[in-house]
C-alpha cells in the first residue's frame, strides 16, 4: 500500500529496506511532548487567524491531548511504517477525530515542525545541564572552603612545581565549570527563536502569526529567515560543543582523581559508594566512576564531530541527512547528565588526606622558587642570579638527600654570603602558599575571596 500522507503521488509503498533506513520513530519518539505542544500552539494560531474553525481547533487540541496521555501511559502504538513522530501523531489524530485532523498541517511542513520540536528539546535539556553544573560547582565550593589552607603540590609536566592549596586547585575547576555554565546560558540565548511557520522552506501565503506561536512555545521571538529556519542545526552543534568542552573538563578532573587515589599518591580516598573492588585482588579499591567519566568523554566528543560532519556538506535547505542530528544529541545529553551527577557525588563523598598532600608538597624542592624570591627581596640579587644560587642549593640538598630547609646556614652562606637565618621562614610549604597573595594566587586569603565571589555570582546565575 502507498503512504497515507503522500499516497496521491505514489502508486506503491516503500521497500522494507527503504522503510528501515528512512524511519526515525525508534529515536525521535523522544520528541513527542514537544511535537504535541508545537501542534497545539500551531492549531490555536490557525484558529485565531481564521485559517481553521474554532470547532476544528477544539477537536484537534482534544485529540492531541488524548495522544499525549496515550503515549505517557504506554498505550500508544508507534509504527515504523509511519516513519517519524510527526506522522505517528498525525495518523493517530485522524483515527481519533477524523477529517479535522487533516487541517492541522495547514501552513506547516515537517521541516519547520522538526526544527521547532528539536529546539524545544535541546533548550529544555540545556536548562537541565545548567542545573547539574550548578550542583557540581556547589560541591567544589564547599571543598574549596574547607581546604583553603590544605597544602598540596602544584604540578607542571606532572612534576612537583610549587606548593598550592587544595582549595585553590578545587577553585580552578569552579572556574572551568562556571565557564561551561556560561556557555550553556549563551547557547540558550541564541537558540531561543522559533522556526515554526517557516513551513517547508519559503514561508507561507496563509496569514499566520509566527509571533503568537513563538510566544506560546516560550521562545523569545520567531526566526527571521525561513530558509535558515529549516536548515539550521547550530543550536544542536552548540549544545554538542559545550557538552564536549564540559566533558573534557570532567575528564581532566577524572584523570586527576584516578592519580590522586592511587596508594602511591594517596591524596584522596574515594567513598565505598563511588568505587569498586576487584574480584581477585582483595586489597583493591578502584576508581571506576572516574575512569568511566574519562572514557565517556570520547563518546560525547565523537557526537560533536559526527554531527559537524553530517552538516558540513549540506546545501540549503532541508536534506534528510539532518534526521541524523537527533541520536547524537540525545546520547550526548544523557551521557553528560550522568557524568555530571557521578562527578558531583564522587567529589562530595571523597575525603582528602591533608597529611599525604603536605608531605608530597614538601618533597621535590617545591619551595626552591621561594628561596630565589627571598634572595631577590632580601639580598637584592637579580632574579637570574638568585635562580642560579638556588639551583646550587637544590643540587647540594639533593646530593645529601635532604630538604632545602634542612641545609645548614653555613652551607647556604657559602653559596651567597648575604643569606641569613631569616631564609628558613620562607622554606616551609605553609609560608610558601601564604606568600602567594597576588590576585588569583594560591594564598588562603585569596582562595577565600574567590569562594565568596563565586558564591555570590552563582546565586544569580
Ligand atoms: N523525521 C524528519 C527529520 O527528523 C522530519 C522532517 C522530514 N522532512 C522531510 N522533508 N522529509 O528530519
Amino acid at each position: 500500500a502507498s503512504n497515507a500522507m503522500w499516497g496521491g503521488r505514489f502508486a506503491s509503498g516503500p521497500a522494507a529496506i527503504m522503510e528501515a533506513i528512512n524511519a526515525s520513530i525508534s529515536f525521535d519518539k523522544k520528541l513527542y511532548a514537544q511535537d504535541i505542544a508545537g501542534s497545539i500552539a500551531h492549531s490555536e494560531m490557525l484558529a485565531e487567524q481564521g485559517i481553521i474553525s474554532a470547532a476544528d481547533q477544539k477537536q484537534i487540541a482534544h485529540g492531541l491531548n488524548t495522544i499525549l496521555s496515550e503515549i505517557e501511559s504506554g498505550t500508544f502504538e508507534f509504527s515504523t511504517r509511519l516513519e517519524d513522530i510527526h506522522m505517528n501523531v498525525e495518523a493517530r489524530l485522524a483515527e481519533l477525530i477524523g477529517p479535522a485532523a487533516g487541517r492541522l498541517h495547514t501552513a506547516r511542513s515537517r521541516n519547520d515542525q522538526v526544527a521547532v520540536d528539536f529546539r524545544l528539546w535541546v533548550k529544555a535539556e540545556a536548562l537541565r545541564t545548567a542545573e547539574a553544573l550548578k550542583k557540581l560547582i556547589a560541591a567544589f565550593l564547599d571543598k574549596a572552603e574547607e581546604h583553603s589552607e590544605t597544602v598540596m603540590p602544584g604540578f607542571t609536566h606532572m612534576q612537583t612545581a610549587q606548593p598550592v592549596t587544595f582549595g585553590h586547585h578545587a577553585m580552578a575547576y569552579v572556574e572551568m565549570f562556571s565557564r561551561d555554565l556560561s556557555r550553556v546560558r549563551d547557547a540558550i540565548e541564541r537558540m531561543d527563536e522559533s522556526p515554526l511557520g517557516a513551513a517547508a522552506l519559503a514561508g507561507t501565503g496563509f496569514p499566520i502569526d509566527r509571533h503568537m506561536t513563538a510566544k506560546a512555545l516560550g521562545f523569545r521571538e520567531p526566526t527571521r529567515n525561513s530558509l535558515d529556519s529549516v536548515s539550521d542545526r547550530d543550536f544542536a552543534l552548540e549544545f554538542l560543543s559545550l557538552a564536549a568542552i564540559c566533558a573534557t573538563h570532567l575528564s581532566r578532573l577524572a584523570e586527576e582523581i584516578v592519580i590522586w587515589s592511587t596508594p602511591q599518591f594517596g591524596f584522596v580516598r574515594l567513598s565505598d559508594s563511588y568505587s569498586t573492588g576487584s574480584s581477585i585482588m582483595p586489597q583493591k579499591k578502584n576508581p571506576d566512576a572516574a575512569e568511566l567519566i574519562r572514557a565517556k568523554t570520547g563518546r560525547v566528543n565523537g557526537h560533536l564531530i559526527g554531527l559537524l560532519t553530517v552538516m558540513k556538506g549540506l546545501p540549503l535547505t532541508y536534506s534528510k541527512d539532518m534526521q541524523e542530528d537527533k541520536e547524537a544529541v540525545f546520547d550526548a545529553a544523557e551521557t553528560l547528565e550522568l557524568m555530571l551527577a557521578a562527578m558531583a557525588g564522587m567529589v562530595t563523598d571523597m575525603s582528602i588526606n591533608a597529611e599525604a598532600m603536605k608531605r608530597a608538597a614538601g618533597s621535590g624542592y617545591a619551595t626552591a622558587t621561594d628561596l630565589a624570591d627571598w634572595l631577590v627581596r632580601e639580598a637584592g640579587l637579580p632574579f637570574r642570579e638568585a635562580h642560579h644560587v638556588t639551583g646550587k642549593a637544590v643540587a647540594l640538598a639533593e646530593a645529601r638527600k635532604i630538604g632545602l630547609e634542612e641545609l645548614p646556614l653555613a652551607e647556604l652562606q657559602k653559596l651567597n654570603a648575604a643569606i641569613t637565618a631569616d631564609v628558613y621562614s620562607v622554606l616551609t610549604v605553609e609560608k610558601s602558599v601564604q606568600s602567594r597573595t597576588s590576585f588569583g594566587g594560591t594564598a588562603p586569603e585569596q582562595v577565600k575571596k574567590q569562594v565568596a565571589y563565586w558564591r555570590e555570582r552563582l546565586a544569580k546565575a
